[in-house]
């Protein structure tokens, strides 16, 4: 194995508007939406912290400030939770050790590439993780602990992929791939929301990145692309070529909770699978189809 710099640090990008999911996100951001019990943001973050990660940095906007309060101590609640004799237990796993939560701040959401370029300071000059909170990856190991250990082999940039029906693939960054060995795939190229006929594959971008910091130089120079937005994945392409860049396809399930069907699909998915209500759920959801 080669010596590597280690990734150490994450940015969840937690700035956008949400639309999707108004008007629910009017005044809660879309990561704190909760599925089932947790929000979407503590689902990152713990995907994160099992990757190895020590110091997450939120890129955060206004109307935010509730996602780093989930992350603090809430006495009040503690007290009150000891009184009645509860097990603290369930919020332990909020808790930051003081110094390891950092926040930027998004003035405008010029897209996720400006999102990123935000916390250029932060990541200073070693490789770094994104996770974009509102795709949840489901997987053992996780999603981030997976392109780790990738990492450790090849180093370089990595995106996670996943295969998807082709009439989709204009919703997404898509990569053009190159040869393939197991889970990694040499990436030659990648476009944004491409039209069907023009994608160079199925293999979707899926919310989870290892980049050099040099992506922060490429992305000070980025102009707007899809969208009108400043996009992360032509920052990318412009490095690939001048450094290693690979995809690892993800070994688990991904959920985009940005979307309405797949927020729905995730809760019920992972409802289905806990102990404590899976067989309700299943009986009521049977119910409910059946009706
Ligand atoms: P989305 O494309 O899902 O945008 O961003 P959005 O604003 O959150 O949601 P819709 O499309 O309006 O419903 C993907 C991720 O990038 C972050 C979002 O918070 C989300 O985690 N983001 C996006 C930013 O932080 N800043 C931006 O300018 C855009």
């Amino acid at each position: 194995m080669i010596d590597r710099k280690p990734i150490r640090k994450a940015v969840f990008p937690v700035a956008g508007l949400g639309t999707r999911f108004l008007p629910a996100t009017k005044a809660i951001p879309k990561e704190l939406l909760p599925v089932v019990d947790r929000p979407l943001i503590q689902y990152a973050v713990d995907e994160a912290r099992e990757a190895g990660i020590e110091q997450m940095v939120f890129v955060t906007g206004r109307g935010k400030t509730a996602l780093v309060e989930h992350f603090d101590i809430a006495y009040e609640l503690e007290t009150t939770l000891s009184e009645r004799g509860k097990d603290l237990a369930i919020l332990e796993p909020t808790r930051f050790t003081p110094g390891d939560l950092i926040t930027v701040r998004q003035q405008v959401p010029l897209g996720l590439g400006h999102a990123i370029w935000c916390a250029r300071a932060i990541v200073g000059d070693e490789p770094f993780a994104i996770l974009l909170p509102d795709e949840l990856m489901v997987g053992k190991p996780g999603c981030l602990a997976q392109m780790v250990e990738a990492y450790e082999q090849v180093g370089g940039n990595l995106i996670s992929v996943l295969e998807v029906p082709r009439e989709e693939v204009s919703s997404y960054g898509v990569i053009e791939p190159g040869l393939t060995d197991g889970t990694l795939t040499e990436v030659r190229g990648l476009v944004e929301k491409p039209p069907v006929d023009k994608a160079p594959s199925n293999k979707i971008i899926s919310g989870r990145y290892i980049l050099q910091p040099e992506v922060m130089r490429t992305l000070e120079s980025q102009g707007r692309g899809a969208g009108g937005e400043i996009q992360l994945t032509d920052a990318m392409a412009r490095m690939i070529g001048q450094q290693p860049f690979h995809a690892v396809t993800f070994a688990g399930k991904r959920y985009d909770c940005g979307s309405k069907i797949g927020f729905i699909e995730a809760t019920l998915a992972l409802a289905l699978e806990r102990d404590d209500i899976g067989p309700d759920v299943r009986r009521m959801a049977k119910r409910l189809v059946e009706e």
